[in-house]
């Protein structure tokens, strides 16, 4: 099943219900989807690009217009309110403009939502697409035998379908190649332990749990051949993933295991640097609370980035539907990606 798809409104695998039940909501309005993207029922780069595509859409069916006017501004508002939700994966604002774009050149009611859905479905079958490109270039990089530790999650629930850093994963073994995986839990909202292993094991792939404070022991043991992670914002100097991402690069680094990056080319923002991009920070209760289990002091001060720039000298390779990009990738990501 598709992490997002349309059938009469948005409906979203409902993220934060992983592993314990697997449940599908629908959206029939925007104000529904904006808190959905905000809880992180539907979360990661690309399957954010998905529901900002979506929402337009779902912007222009949600209610009745009576002028193409009204529909219009209403869907640049839906569109400005959407792109507030959450301020660092740049694929977010990606599908959002592409579909508003589209919707914009239609000439009547029935054109624009016309316009908008068919452009958000095909935004959604481009992903997929997509993703098993940058899984056939990425499996090229994987070994039979190859341990892959992987951070947060990048795969099928990160996106519309099949994943980027658990595609890569997905395409190897299809390929006939015995890979293994060992995941971060990546606290403090456990994608790892809840999403990855989840998806992993659903598929029958060999996957280990690690606490992330487990990163340098597995390395130094020699337990990990390559690190593969996703990303939310790839600029000129760095990539924004997962708050603790910079980490196990570091560590990578240190025991000279390759560190890959699998995104698509909607991922990078080429124009922008390291210093430019807001890294959203979220509410304290993540680190305090566990359900309702208190975790801390509830009035301990708390610091709570969601995501952290891995500077790109820390990375060996970027995995692109376009193909592997190595550095020098000031010269390299423009020719490859011709942006
Ligand atoms: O806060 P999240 O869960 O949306 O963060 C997601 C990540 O950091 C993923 O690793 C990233 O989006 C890559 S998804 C293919």
């Amino acid at each position: 099943m598709r992490s997002i798809f349309w059938d009469d409104g948005i409906k979203l695998i409902d993220q934060t219900k992983l592993p314990e039940k697997l449940e599908v909501i629908t959206c029939k309005k925007v104000e529904e989807l904006a808190d959905a993207i905000k809880r992180l029922v539907v979360r990661g780069a690309p399957a954010l690009e998905a529901a900002g595509a979506y929402g337009i859409a779902l912007a222009a069916h949600e209610r009745e217009f009576r002028e193409v006017e009204e529909l219009k501004s209403y869907l640049k508002r839906a569109a400005e309110f959407l792109a507030s939700t959450r301020p660092t994966a740049v694929n977010l604002f990606v599908g959002i403009e592409r579909v508003l774009r589209a919707a914009l050149k239609g000439d009547s009611i029935e054109e624009i939502r016309e316009f908008a859905l068919r452009e958000a479905e095909m935004l959604a079958e481009e992903d997929v697409v997509r993703n098993k490109k940058m899984g056939e270039y990425g499996a090229e990089l994987l070994e039979n035998g190859d341990v892959v530790l992987t951070y947060c999650n990048a795969g099928r629930l990160a996106t519309v379908d099949w994943g980027t850093a658990l595609g890569v994963v997905r395409s190897a073994v299809e390929q006939g190649k015995e890979i293994r995986v060992i995941a971060c839990e990546t606290r403090p909202l456990n994608q790892g332990s809840r999403l990855t292993c989840w998806e992993l094991m659903q598929d029958g792939i060999e996957v280990t749990l690690i606490t992330d404070s487990m990163v340098g022991i597995v390395m130094q043991q020699g337990m990990v051949d390559k690190v593969i992670v996703g990303a939310d914002r790839i600029v000129k100097d760095a990539v924004f993933n997962k708050i603790g991402t910079y980490t196990v690069s570091i560590v990578a680094k240190e025991y000279g295991i390759p560190f890959y990056v699998a995104a698509p080319k909607a991922t990078f923002d080429w124009g922008k640097r390291m210093k430019e991009i807001i890294i959203e920070e979220r509410d304290k209760e993540e680190l305090v609370y566990c359900g309702n289990r208190l975790l801390a002091p509830p009035d301990v001060k708390v610091y709570n980035p969601a995501f952290d720039p891995t500077p790109l000298e820390n990375v060996s390779a970027l995995i692109t539907e376009y193909g592997v990009i190595y550095p020098p990738y000031e010269e390299n990501v423009p020719k490859v990606l011709q942006l």
